[in-house]
């Protein structure tokens, strides 16, 4: 039997700060609310010529690095986005162009703030069908690109930057499990309306129903670790890291009560990079395995939720 397994990982931020004091200047807001109701601080931004293809690029360069591996050995290039530089070629073409390889499979996964573990999954199964040795993933977003900077209730909330995965094909997991669950009917609650497959490329800006997709995003969260944990047969104690998506640090703290998980076991950043979508997770994986906190052994439990709704699980040893 053939697992994946996690070789490197890496991620970038672009150098742009904006804190909570100077969306002031932007919205009718204040950093107190920002501060008091997300745990959000600060957020990078992409600078005016800077792409999500280069947020890719540096984070996957990264990555590549910390595994040893050459782009050239690389049979799949995934990368989950809602913000691409261009209809197409996917993103994950252009990060190929850039990267220098030709040939291997590369497309764009699209599943918003969830697009990390459902790429992560993707990346699982074609190299546990032997389809792949070595994937690399990435989650790369420049959300602020499709912010509305007039609505208060949305802009506040999210940053842009990229995080990357190499993985590589391994006699024992690595992932464990993967949970992917979607339903389409939440549509009003959290979109962008417009684009020009309906003729309304105007509208093609972020719209949320905060506190409705709050109260869900609870929820459903509590429920994705609770059947990730018993497909498994394991408990709580078994878990040595939670890595949650990064939208509000009371939505992570909710989960983390569900699974009564102390929260010097949950890797947090929402505070410095806001929420970030598919780059959350893969960004704050980044963080705490260079920091030293996540080591080698050690079992990860992650868990997103997002527009669609899609949400999702994934259960690896690292
Ligand atoms: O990543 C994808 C999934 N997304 C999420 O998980 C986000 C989920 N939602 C949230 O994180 C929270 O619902 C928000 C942070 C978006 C909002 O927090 P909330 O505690 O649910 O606030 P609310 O929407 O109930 O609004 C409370 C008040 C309202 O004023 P009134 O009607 O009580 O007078 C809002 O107009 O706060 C007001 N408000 C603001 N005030 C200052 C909304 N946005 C702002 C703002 N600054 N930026």
């Amino acid at each position: 039997m053939q697992y994946s397994r996690v070789l490197g990982t890496g991620s970038y931020l672009p150098s742009r700060v904006m804190t909570n004091a100077d969306l002031e200047s932007i919205v009718d807001t204040s950093a107190s609310w920002i501060l008091e109701r997300t745990g959000i601080e600060k957020r990078h931004l992409v600078g005016d010529t800077e792409t999500c293809c280069d947020l890719a690029e540096a984070a996957a360069r990264n990555a590549l690095d910390a595994a040893g591996i050459a782009a050239t050995e690389l049979d799949l290039i995934l990368v989950a986005t809602t913000t691409p530089d261009q209809f197409f070629p996917s993103t994950a073409c252009l990060l190929q162009q850039r990267l220098d390889v030709h040939g291997c499979a590369a497309f764009d996964l699209q599943a918003v703030c969830a697009g990390f573990v459902y790429a992560l999954d993707v990346a699982d199964k074609f190299i546990r069908t032997g389809a792949a040795k070595h994937v690399l993933v990435v989650g790369a977003e420049t959300i602020s690109r499709v912010l509305d900077w007039t609505d208060r209730t949305t802009c506040v909330l999210f940053g842009d930057g990229a995080g990357a995965v190499v993985l590589g094909a391994a006699d024992e997991p690595g992932i464990i499990s993967s949970h992917l669950h979607a339903d389409g009917a939440y549509k009003e609650l959290l979109q962008i309306p417009g684009g020009h497959g309906n003729g309304r490329p105007e509208a093609a800006f972020m719209e949320m129903k905060g506190n409705e997709v709050f109260r869900i995003a609870v929820t459903t969260l509590g429920r994705i670790v609770e059947e990730t944990l018993e497909a498994n047969g394991l408990t709580r104690d078994d878990i040595d890291w939670l890595i949650p998506h990064q939208a509000n640090i009371r939505i992570i703290q909710a989960t983390a009560r569900k699974l009564d998980l102390p929260l010097e076991r949950v890797i947090i950043t929402v505070a410095e990079h806001g929420n970030t979508s598919s780059a959350s997770i893969p960004l704050a994986f980044d963080q705490a395995v260079r920091d030293g906190r996540i080591q080698r052994g050690q079992t990860v439990l992650m868990e997103a939720f997002g527009g669609g709704f899609t949400w999702g699980s994934v259960l690896l040893r690292y």
